[in-house]
């Protein structure tokens, strides 16, 4: 797509926000890479590098060679390097400033809404955050750094509680979602009208029932993505567009338009 259109999209998107009462935001994978993450199924996605099957709850805990790759993963930094929100996530932290947010639902563990600036009560993370590690026995929650400083010694780090399976606390494949989180970001869709998702394939449930959601209420959706997606076709809006230019110019759009 090309810039003028780009453009010309970005100020579509801009009015719908200005006219919405409730806009949910919707997040994947594709709105972190320009801060340096890679994404799963897109261009070079980590599931082109690694095997989807390693990361079910089933294989992590009946194989320790499985927790002891990604242990290592993570404390070769693979996983939570520095990083840093991007323009897209600084752009849905101003919607909350403009107090044009209702909430913010994502895909992701890496905790870049919030550094952002979105407040975390209205930041829910459909599959969990990599900032905690929690023991499969006793249930009892890590801070992730205190875990990561023992991997110096301990290829697989065992819970000093119970001697437990530890696991880091992002959701797994064959892992239920957190209920009281989804059922919330479930409400919330199905509430709004206006859900605009930012860079999902829109492939993995029930994730992705919640912009379903939002449609059977009756919300406009906004899909801005590098690449296709099944709701495109119900899209108001469908910009082929980096998060990060297309989110920025929506923003300079609505502030240019509400005189901020
Ligand atoms: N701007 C816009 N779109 C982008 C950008 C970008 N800068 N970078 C990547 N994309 C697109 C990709 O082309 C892809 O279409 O974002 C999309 C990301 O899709 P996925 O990699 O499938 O990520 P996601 O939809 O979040 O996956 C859902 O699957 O593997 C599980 O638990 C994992 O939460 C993840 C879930």
């Amino acid at each position: 797509m090309d810039r003028d259109n780009i453009d010309l999209q970005s100020e579509r998107i801009a009015d719908l926000i200005i006219a919405a009462r409730r806009i949910v935001v919707f997040t994947g994978a594709g709105i972190s890479t320009e801060s340096g993450i890679p994404d799963f199924r897109g261009k070079d996605g980590i599931w082109t590098k690694l095997d989807p099957e390693d990361f079910t709850i089933q294989r992590f805990v009946e194989r320790p060679e499985v927790r002891k790759m990604q242990w290592k993963m993570l404390a070769e930094g693979g996983m939570i390097k520095e990083i840093k929100p991007n323009d897209a996530h600084y752009a849905v932290a101003e919607l909350e400033k403009l107090g044009k947010l209702d909430c913010v639902v994502t895909q992701n563990i890496d905790n870049l809404h919030q550094a952002a600036g979105n407040s975390p009560e209205i930041v829910f993370e459909l599959h969990g955050n990599m900032q905690y590690v929690r023991c499969l026995g006793c249930q009892k929650r890590f801070p992730m750094a205190e875990i990561i400083a023992r991997l110096a010694v301990e290829d697989v780090p065992a819970c000093e509680h119970c001697k437990g399976i530890l696991k880091p606390d992002a959701v797994f494949f064959g892992e239920a979602l957190p209920e009281r989180v989804l059922s919330e970001a479930v409400k919330r869709a199905s509430q709004c009208d206006l859900c605009i998702v930012i860079g999902s394939t829109l492939l993995v449930y029930p994730a992705a029932y919640v912009p379903l959601y939002a449609r059977d209420a009756g919300a406009r959706i906004v899909i801005v993505n590098i690449g296709e997606t099944p709701m495109d076709a119900q899209a108001a809006v469908r910009v082929e567009g980096k998060a990060g230019d297309v989110m920025s110019r929506v923003m300079k759009h609505v502030k240019s338009k509400i005189g901020k």
